[in-house]
């Protein structure tokens, strides 16, 4: 059974594993989620993901009737079911099934939800190649720290890109860059590293958290401020942090060249740290 899911306590093939037409997640994409992958048997940093879950549940008034121990639990046990040595682990909470109202119904019991699928890592190629972004305007609502289920303009963004033959599209606000439809970015110039600040318009990547980590024991410096578009054209380096890009360098920002157009050696040096430390 290797491609499983797990719903309300349940366990079942993906297929068979259905949720009521009137749960809140599918009505009003009331829910959050986080995606965690396995490398070789290891969960990535398993405790930052359930925090960041838990941290947005909060800021949606949503509580989890689970702890984060048996949401843990959970999740080992799906791993070895699926039996993948890397699995891709999604894992959703919603509000629940209730008649549709929109201010939360009374006795709601959240709905839990995980599959366990064999993760896909970017193809080699691509990876040495680098790839290309565009960026869309951002037109999110003001709690993008939040993993919420609500993901329509990130689908919109990243549909864009891929008409556009990218392969993420950065979002762009007022001239400000701040992160990828489903990813964060770095930008290098020279040997200093730039990222956008945590806070409300960016998802602060569990990725992009170790990656900063990894540059500052490695002495890199790492500055977390705004980087506005007219800026990031002239990045030497830039590329892309996440769950399932790990380090991806972006060699063409709509359209132009990023450096010289190859990854750069901050880029591919900071991925052979990434790689080490797994
Ligand atoms: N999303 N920013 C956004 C908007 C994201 O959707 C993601 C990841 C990240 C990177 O976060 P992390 O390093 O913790 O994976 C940043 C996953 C890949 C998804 O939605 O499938």
């Amino acid at each position: 059974m290797p491609d499983i899911a797990y719903l309300n306590g349940k366990w079942s093939p993906i297929a068979s594993a259905t949720v009521s037409v009137e749960d809140r997640g599918f009505q009003f994409g009331d829910g959050v989620y986080e995606l965690i992958r396995t490398y070789n048997g290891k969960i990535f940093h398993i405790d930052e993901h359930i925090q960041r879950l838990y941290q947005s549940a909060r800021q949606i008034q949503l509580a989890p009737r689970e702890t984060a121990a048996t949401l843990c639990q959970v999740i080992r046990q799906g791993c070895v079911k699926s039996g993948y040595p890397d699995v891709k682990i999604y894992i959703q909470i919603t509000r629940g099934a209730a008649p549709r109202v929109h201010s939360f119904p009374k006795g709601c019991r959240p709905t839990v939800v995980m599959t366990f699928r064999k993760f896909d890592p970017v193809p080699d190629p691509i990876r040495k190649k680098g790839v290309s972004v565009i960026t869309v305007d951002d037109i999110r609502w003001n709690w993008c720290n939040v993993k919420s289920l609500n993901l329509l303009p990130n689908v919109l963004a990243r549909e864009q890109a891929v008409r556009a033959g990218a392969y993420d599209a950065l979002f762009v606000q007022n001239g400000w860059v701040w992160e990828g439809a489903g990813s964060n970015f770095f930008a290098v110039f020279g040997k200093k590293v730039v990222t956008p600040p945590a806070g409300n318009r960016i998802l602060s990547g569990i990725t992009r958290e170790v990656v900063i980590a990894q540059a500052k024991q490695q002495g890199i410096s790492v500055q977390e401020k705004k980087i506005s578009l007219t800026t990031l054209s002239h990045a030497d380096e830039i590329f892309l942090t996440g769950t399932t890009v790990e380090l991806l360098p972006v060699i063409r920002l709509n359209g132009e060249k990023v450096g010289t157009g190859k990854p750069g050696p901050v880029t591919r040096r900071l991925y052979r740290i990434f790689q080490d430390a797994l």
